[in-house]
């Protein structure tokens, strides 16, 4: 008999295909997110579950018995919406999607850095209201990024791609902090240095963009204290975690001008977006868009396939995080 899934969301096409080929597999077909009440009789009745970053599988969702989910396949490489430690006493296994996305998540980055420094979004929505009055020499003026200071918080594989646009695509000097130390081949061809402390990269970078995990560790690691660390032309880039940036803060420093800008991909309470931030022409706002591309979707799918297919198999599983 083949295990009993149950896929969280809808996921593209070619992975639902070879999910329902190898699994007894339920979809999602209304793409809802799934209520509490629902993940918690999930893990009643399913083998296995294939959640989401929009799933928040925190302690309580888990039953205190009649567990019969053995695996847990998360579509994403962030799994801080997963309780880890309450897996673990349960015995689930944890697996998660590293490196398909590492490109995508860090070409979007870019993108943020790019948009929010050079004005690109309040570029587009003056000329869509038919507000474009003429070319001007002094015409909504932005920020220069070529040559500049990028500071990265977390130089993992992400991090480290973002590093390589800037460095290699924009002749920038890439800073870091990194709990543990990195010396690799890649990060000394970048020279990138890496400073002790995170107030240490605060106060050399004109752009910061975090590359952390999110999850209690990192929790509001970006706070008032750090925004007012940051220089004062400074800009904030996040395609991480909302929660690793204390929100309001954020909104203050930017509302007071103690930073220039924001590229934000991510947000405390998604899908919600404060009102103070759409209302703010110097942040770019993006709706957690970093994987999303027909290539590293279908991979990420690929991937939950795989470690799925591993662990049901006895196999070891690729990408085990519990
Ligand atoms: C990731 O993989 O972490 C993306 O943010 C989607 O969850």
């Amino acid at each position: 008999m083949k295990p009993r899934l149950i896929v969280t969301r809808r996921l593209p096409a070619a992975v639902e295909r070879t999910l329902a080929e190898r699994f007894e597999a339920t979809f999602n077909e209304t793409d809802t997110p799934l209520t509490p009440a629902k993940l918690s009789t999930a893990f009643r009745e399913y083998d296995a579950i294939l959640p989401t970053v929009s799933d928040r599988l925190s302690a309580s969702v888990f039953p205190d018995a009649g567990i019969r989910v053995k695996v847990i396949a998360n579509y994403g490489v962030g799994f801080s919406h997963i309780d880890t430690e309450a897996a673990r006493q349960h015995g689930i296994v944890v697996t998660n999607t590293p490196d398909v996305l590492t490109d995508c998540t860090a070409d979007l980055a870019m993108s943020l850095l790019l948009s929010v420094a050079r004005r690109a979004g309040e570029g587009e929505r003056q000329l869509r209201a038919g507000q474009w009055a003429s070319w001007a020499p002094t015409h909504m003026i932005g920020t220069k990024v070529t040559g500049k200071t990028l500071g990265i918080i977390g130089m993992g594989r992400i991090g480290k791609a973002m590093a390589r646009r800037a460095h290699f695509g924009f002749d920038m000097e890439i800073v870091f902090h990194n709990r543990s130390k990195v010396d690799d081949a890649e990060t000394r061809a970048l020279g990138a240095r890496q400073l002790s402390t995170i107030e240490d990269v605060l106060r050399e970078a004109d752009f910061v963009s975090l590359h952390c995990p999110g999850g209690a560790d990192n929790r509001h690691l970006i706070n008032a204290q750090r925004l007012s660390a940051m220089k004062p032309g400074a800009f904030l880039i996040n395609t991480a975690r909302g929660d690793v940036v204390d929100q309001q803060a954020l909104i203050e420093a930017l509302q007071a001008g103690t930073i220039a800008g924001a590229g934000l991909d991510v947000y405390e309470n998604e899908p919600e977006v404060p009102a103070e931030l759409m209302a703010m022409e110097n942040v770019a706002l993006l709706p957690h868009l970093g994987s999303a591309t027909e290539e590293t979707r279908v991979a990420m799918g690929m991937k939950a396939v795989e470690n799925l297919t591993a662990f049901f198999e006895g196999r070891a599983v690729p990408d085990r995080v519990v």
